[in-house]
């Protein structure tokens, strides 16, 4: 997009704003907007330049695979809000547009309670954090993996098949890794038990619980409320502390390093090494392939 085009399109966005705040204005009364249209402005929904909005430029639309969670008319779409069968995007939808007041609230996301998996499990009684689940749920599945090598026909698990690739969840899952073994984002094995959901204290356990709906920062910041999470954990104060956190209840050396005093998400990291890893070796000396992973393919 040129200058001008790029000036057009915030012009637009921003007479859009002033339209729906008026609207809002009306029907929310007593709020005061202002703090929230401050926050959301601030935030990557409302990014219009970013590569999430901008992908199909070139291509004229928002192809109606994508447009659920990449455009507003397309999760109106989905949500059946513009009158079509809910739970399907029935067309591409324009470009240009981000995930704005309207796209959460409307009827249709207002009573939206339930969220179906790409594993096509469906979690319920999820309340306003649905909305949110919609979008970052995912694309794959765990079950995509075996799915997948049934498909390829394989003698046994060691062939190597070109009908088979990486599976991609597409980024951050986040609604996959919140409710675990219930969504089975993440591949299970058969036999051992998972955790159906990250089980965190009330008040800290959904979407919005832990981000601000508009700004989308962990609720640590100073401007949104005072370091909430700092009141149960102690060495965090910004959002990279959040990194630290570690609690009696998995006081289990995960990785295998020695170290207890790390926290979970140092657990996890030396994980992900480790499973890479292993997976390195196993291709260099089971299948004689050599697997690397890059983010761009
Ligand atoms: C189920 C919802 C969903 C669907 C369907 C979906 N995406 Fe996404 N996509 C997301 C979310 C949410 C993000 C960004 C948030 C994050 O960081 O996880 C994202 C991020 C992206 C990005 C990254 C932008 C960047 O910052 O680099 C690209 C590119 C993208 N998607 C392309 C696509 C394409 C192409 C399709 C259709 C074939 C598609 N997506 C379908 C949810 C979806
Ligand atoms: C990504 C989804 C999302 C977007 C975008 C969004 N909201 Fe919200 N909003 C929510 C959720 C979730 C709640 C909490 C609802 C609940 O608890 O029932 C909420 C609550 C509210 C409330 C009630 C007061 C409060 O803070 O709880 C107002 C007013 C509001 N939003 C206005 C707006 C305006 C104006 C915009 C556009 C600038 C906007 N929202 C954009 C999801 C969103
Ligand atoms: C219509 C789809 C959609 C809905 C609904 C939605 N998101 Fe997003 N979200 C996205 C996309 C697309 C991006 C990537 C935006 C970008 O890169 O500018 C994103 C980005 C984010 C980010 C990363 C912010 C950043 O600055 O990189 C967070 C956190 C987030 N969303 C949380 C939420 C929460 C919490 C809710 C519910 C209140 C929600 N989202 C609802 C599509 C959605
Ligand atoms: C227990 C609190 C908690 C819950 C519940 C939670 N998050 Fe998060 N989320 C975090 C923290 C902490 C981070 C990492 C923030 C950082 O490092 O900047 C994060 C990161 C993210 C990111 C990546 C943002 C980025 O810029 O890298 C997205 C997207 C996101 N969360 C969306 C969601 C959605 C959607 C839900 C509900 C399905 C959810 N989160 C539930 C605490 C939570
Ligand atoms: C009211 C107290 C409270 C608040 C506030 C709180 N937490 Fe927690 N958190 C806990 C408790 C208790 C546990 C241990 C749960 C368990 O082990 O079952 C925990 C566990 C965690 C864990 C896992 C630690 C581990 O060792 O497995 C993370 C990560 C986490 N919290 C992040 C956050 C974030 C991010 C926030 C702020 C958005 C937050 N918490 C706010 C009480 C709280």
């Amino acid at each position: 997009m040129g200058r001008k085009g790029l000036c057009a399109a915030l012009l637009i966005m921003v007479g859009c704003l002033v339209q729906v705040a008026a609207g809002f204005a009306e029907e929310m009364y007593p709020y005061d907007l202002e703090p929230i249209i401050n926050r959301w402005i601030s935030s990557g929904h409302a990014d219009g330049a970013s590569e999430s909005f901008t992908h199909w430029d070139a291509e004229g639309e928002v192809p109606a695979g994508c447009a659920a969670c990449h455009s507003s008319p397309g999760y109106l779409d989905f949500l059946g809000y513009d009158g079509t069968k809910s739970g399907q995007v029935d067309k591409p939808a324009p470009l240009g547009t981000v995930v704005n007041c309207l796209t959460c609230h409307n009827e249709a996301a207002a009573w939206l309670d339930e969220v179906t998996f790409p594993s096509g499990k469906t979690v319920g009684d999820l309340g306003p954090e649905a909305r949110c689940m919609v979008c970052h749920q995912g694309r794959e599945s765990g079950l995509d993996v075996d799915a997948d090598i049934a498909a390829a026909n394989v003698a046994g698990d060691d062939e190597v098949s070109a009908d088979l690739g990486f599976i991609n969840i597409h980024y951050y899952a986040t609604g996959a890794t919140l409710y675990g073994g219930q969504a089975i984002g993440g591949y299970q094995y058969a036999g051992r038990s998972y955790d159906l959901k990250f089980d965190h204290v009330e008040g800290y356990d959904t979407c919005i619980g832990c981000h601000d709906p508009y700004s989308l920062e962990v609720r640590t910041n100073e401007s949104v409320r005072p370091s909430e999470c700092a009141d149960c954990h102690a060495r965090v104060s910004t959002v990279a502390d959040l990194q630290n956190i570690r609690m009696n209840g998995s006081m289990v050396d995960y990785d295998g390093d020695g170290d207890l005093r790390e926290g979970i998400a140092g657990e996890i990291a030396t994980l992900q090494e480790k499973l890479y890893q292993s997976i390195q070796s196993y291709g260099a000396t089971v299948t004689g392939n050599p697997v690397i992973y890059d983010s761009h393919t």
